[in-house]
């Protein structure tokens, strides 16, 4: 049997494990499983490898996607760059770090994606962050954090800075906070909604529900919106590639 597996920690209802088990059942994939490991600390890491020799492959979340870098023996120039791993290849050669939410922002941000939005503002530091900011580098759009508690001599901005002067030039706002996701769907990142435009992208990364409250408030205004349901089903299948690649 060929293993695969998700590692983060709480894992709760995870969307990969319902996406290859269903993507098995209906490919006729009957020599493949997908587990799920939820890791109190990321030490347990290689005992838990000792233990899965069959496993060939990993996805990684919260809260592991940076921790788990040292761990690597090789990586992609994406994880290097953006210094946030999601997907492991394990071959006798030893464990190869990839990023497949680059994929999947990157494809995915292309809907609503004009000429005309060429500044961006990224709500949220974390993990997800790091692979948004690559994409949006390679892309040349400038882009600025948004943050709770910006580190110290940053260029991030703390929500209480958002005004009409930085709302009116950064018109692509990517939400990669959970905030809004199922079930506290009235939450929101605190941005003043009221200073959004036709102008806009709001892209939110968070799929449950398909219309967050962060999107809905950019609608009412006439922006244009994208969540994050084909990213997520991109990032899973480019693992699935990287897994199979000869
Ligand atoms: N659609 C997809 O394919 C996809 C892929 C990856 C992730 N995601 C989603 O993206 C979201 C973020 O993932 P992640 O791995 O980056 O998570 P994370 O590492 O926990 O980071 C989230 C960031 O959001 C900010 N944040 C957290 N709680 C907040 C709150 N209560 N109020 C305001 N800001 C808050 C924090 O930044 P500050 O402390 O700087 O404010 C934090 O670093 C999750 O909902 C995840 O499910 C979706």
């Amino acid at each position: 049997m060929r293993r695969f597996a998700l590692i983060g920690l709480p894992l709760g209802h995870s969307f990969s494990q319902r996406y290859f088990t269903a993507k098995f059942a209906t490919e006729g994939i009957s020599d493949c499983i997908y587990d799920l490991f939820p890791l109190e600390d990321i030490s347990q890491f290689p005992s838990l490898l000792d233990m899965h020799p069959d496993l060939e492959g990993l996805n990684v979340t919260i809260p592991y996607k940076e921790k788990v870098i040292p761990f690597l023996d090789d990586m992609s120039e994406v994880v290097r760059d953006c210094g946030a791993c999601n997907c492991i290849r394990r071959t006798p050669a030893g464990l190869f770090g990839h990023n497949t939410d680059v994929v999947g922002f990157e494809q995915s941000l292309q809907a609503g994606l004009q000429p005309s939005h060429r500044q961006a503002l990224i709500l949220g530091t974390g993990g997800a962050s790091k692979a948004v900011a690559y994409v949006l580098r390679k892309k040349g759009i400038a882009y600025r954090y948004v943050s709770r508690r910006p580190s110290p001599n940053s260029s991030m901005l703390t929500y209480q800075d958002l005004d009409d002067t930085i709302l009116s030039s950064h018109t692509l706002l990517i939400n990669t906070t959970p905030l809004g996701t199922s079930p506290a769907i009235e939450e929101a990142p605190p941005i003043p909604y009221d200073l959004l435009t036709a102008a806009h992208y709001l892209f939110d990364l968070v799929y449950n529900p398909p219309v967050t409250k962060f999107l809905q408030e950019g609608l009412l205004r006439g922006a244009t919106t994208h969540n994050g349901s084909d990213m997520l089903v991109i990032q899973a299948e480019e693992s699935w590639r990287i897994w199979n690649a000869k």
